[in-house]
């Protein structure tokens, strides 16, 4: 395929995230392999968008277990309520956090992360199915525009589950 993720990053946030859903649809257009189409989504993102990290957790049993990222190596389990992953997963709602040091028992997986947003993934019966965990290296990097932004891209995970 040969194909490269092309976001200009001087475009208003919300175009970004439009042209990121875009690319990502025809990224995985004709694969039905969950790890293969999630681990380009992951690259897609990365490189389209110039996160610090960003990576999907797999909700397994009573954890939350690493799946595809990209970025620095990353704490491969964490339990339901554990950090904004797993008060996501526990509260089935978005979180963003301006600041992690200000966030009650923030996972710190790289010292960079300085504030992040993560989105509840679910299955067909509303269930969280995995977290979709992006970090940046700067503090407050994240608002409702990227949220609106990143549930498209929650919209098409959740669309090949
Ligand atoms: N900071 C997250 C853990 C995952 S890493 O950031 C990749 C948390 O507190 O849940």
């Amino acid at each position: 395929m040969g194909e490269s993720i092309s976001i200009n990053k001087n475009l208003p946030i919300s175009e970004k995230y439009n042209l990121l859903e875009e690319q990502v649809k025809a990224l995985i257009y004709g694969e039905e392999n969950i790890i293969a189409n999630l681990s380009n989504i992951m690259s897609a993102m990365k490189y389209g968008m110039n996160y610090f990290w960003v990576g999907i957790y797999k909700v397994e049993g009573d954890q939350l277990v690493l799946g595809p990222f990209q970025g620095p190596v990353a704490c491969t389990r964490i339990p339901k309520g554990r950090g904004v992953c797993g008060a996501c997963w526990e509260k089935n709602q978005t979180i963003i956090v301006e600041n992690v040091d200000e966030f009650p028992g923030h996972i710190a997986c790289s010292s960079e992360s300085k504030s992040e947003i993560v989105l509840p993934v679910r299955n067909k019966n509303g269930e969280v199915a995995f977290v979709l965990d992006v970090d940046s290296s700067k503090l407050n990097d994240f608002n409702k525009e990227d949220q609106i932004g990143l549930e498209k891209i929650v919209n098409i995970i959740e669309s090949i589950l």
